[in-house]
């Protein structure tokens, strides 16, 4: 197989400014040669920071506001640039925009396209900024517009969550500690869970957007700037609470972009466990769920299969999520200050886990919606069959003054007798019991009984039915007050 070459980019020469055949680059009157094409490539950051081209343009709107605001420029090349600006806008709608490798990257882009559409007032829009303060400025714009999608996504996923569990209050299913069964839950109660884990994403969301939405507009390149700006005036204009103290902190800063793949990364562990748990309970094996035909895929040579891909692929993508963060972790860790060309790794890192995370959240929460049936008949029988009830045998008798200690250790007997003989604890006879501990009387039956056993946890926060109908309502009156978005 022959590799191909990379063609040599030839260059428009609209202007003086930019690119001519001669000095291909912005910055090139510095510079003798053209950039080597696999240099120009390997350099290139326009093929994905394209995905920033509407930030860019609302900060460089309101960058032009500023400079208007200060009387760097006339009111009148404010609006030029405004004008050229919003067209650029207008052709990468359409589809017209397409700019190709020489143009480095979205920055450089859009300046270009805007000399060629203005002239020489465009070449006016970079006064007192830098690429520096420019791309931090986007990716922060861009980051908290993600965060508000992806909160809403979250809500919506929570919703999922309350109206399954709404219809499971009480179904019975066995809860595992070390995978062993342990005691039995109301389902909605365990569901319920993942809707807390839900409840701490969107908080950790919303705390983080905070610290994302600071300003570094005005930072220069590294030092300020000599200009009189309005660093508040821009900040302001495109909706910031903040700036930036330090013109230096200013354009080195990513802590919030590591931030955002923290919480990333634990709405990924809370959709994988959760993942993990379906993939479970749909197995022969459990048999808890059944998977609807919407949500679940075929074999291609074993007709009888039916697959929890969706679950599986939100399980396995929770990998390259983990991989961004210490992909990011790692880029920032030996930087020194102030910017280095590293930083644009952080886009693509950013771009792929905010895609991936609301393409997980989606499809969980369609799952969720209508790609899964609670085998009830199933759940009612794995309750029953098994000693998941031990620990209320001890508490009945602590509760009648037999220290749990002591109480702990009669049921262990008890548990190895039944063993023994196959049976389980609702097949003693009373006097077996009475055998074991005097205090025994006819009521065990009916509290060892698998829903007497889950009613009779009513401890704040427990799995007793009354416990689950109020977080059911709390996480109700949760999603009433801020509801998700209808699209
Ligand atoms: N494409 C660059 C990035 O993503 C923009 C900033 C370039 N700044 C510079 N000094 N080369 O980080």
């Amino acid at each position: 197989m022959t590799i191909p070459s990379l063609a040599v980019c030839t260059l428009p020469s609209s202007s003086s400014l930019f690119p001519s055949e001669s000095t291909p680059q912005p910055w090139s009157q510095r510079f003798e040669s053209a950039l080597h094409p696999a240099i120009m490539a390997f350099n290139a950051s326009i093929s994905f920071d394209i995905a920033l081209i509407e930030y860019d343009l609302t900060g460089s709107q309101a960058h032009a506001r500023m400079l208007a605001h200060t009387g760097i420029i006339t009111p009148a090349e404010a609006s030029s640039l405004a004008a050229g600006l919003e067209q650029i806008r207008q052709e990468y709608r359409r589809g017209d925009f397409q700019p190709g490798l020489e143009a480095e990257d979205i920055h450089f882009a859009v300046e270009r396209r805007l000399v060629e559409l203005i002239g020489e007032t465009g070449k006016k829009l970079h006064t007192a900024r830098s690429r520096n303060d420019q791309v931090g400025t986007d990716i922060r714009l861009y980051l908290h517009d993600q965060i508000r999608q992806i909160s809403a996504q979250v809500k919506q996923f929570q919703q999922a969550l309350v109206s399954l569990a709404a219809a499971h209050v009480h179904t019975l299913i066995p809860g595992y500690t070390h995978l062993q069964r342990a005691q039995p839950l109301s389902l909605a109660h365990h569901l319920l869970a993942y809707f807390e884990m839900a409840q701490r994403d969107g908080q950790r969301l919303g705390e983080i957007a905070q610290r994302v939405n600071v300003c570094p507009l005005g930072s220069g390149a590294l030092a300020g700037t000599s200009f009189p700006i309005d660093r508040y005036y821009v900040a302001a204009e495109l909706g910031f609470g903040d700036v930036y103290r330090n013109s230096v902190d200013g354009v080195s800063d990513r802590d919030f972009a590591i931030e955002f793949l923290c919480a990333a990364s634990l709405i990924m562990v809370h959709l994988s466990r959760l993942s993990e748990e379906l993939i479970l309970w749909a197995s022969e094996e459990f048999g808890f769920v059944k998977l609807q035909d919407s949500c679940a895929t075929g074999s291609s040579i074993m007709p009888q299969k039916k697959n929890p891909d969706v679950p599986e692929l939100v399980r396995g993508k929770t990998g390259r999520v983990f991989g961004h963060l210490q992909g990011l972790l790692v880029m920032m860790k030996g930087l020194p200050l102030a910017y280095n060309k590293d930083l644009q790794e952080d886009k693509e890192a950013l771009f792929d886990t905010v895609t991936t995370v609301k393409a997980c959240l989606e499809a969980m929460t369609i799952l969720l919606t209508e790609g899964v049936e609670f085998q009830t008949d199933r759940l009612e029988s794995a309750v029953a069959e098994d000693f998941a009830n031990a620990t209320d045998v001890a508490d009945y008798l602590a509760a009648r003054g037999v220290p749990f200690r002591d109480a702990y250790q009669v049921v262990g007997q008890i548990v190895k007798a039944c063993l023994a003989q196959g049976k389980l604890l609702r097949d003693l006879s009373l006097a077996e019991w009475q055998g074991f501990n005097p205090q025994f009387e006819k009521d065990i039956y009916g509290a060892i009984a698998p829903r007497q056993v889950v009613a009779a946890r009513n401890s704040y926060g427990g799995t007793g039915f009354t416990q689950v109908e109020a977080a059911l309502q709390e996480a109700r009156s949760h999603l009433d007050a801020s509801p998700p978005p209808t699209t």
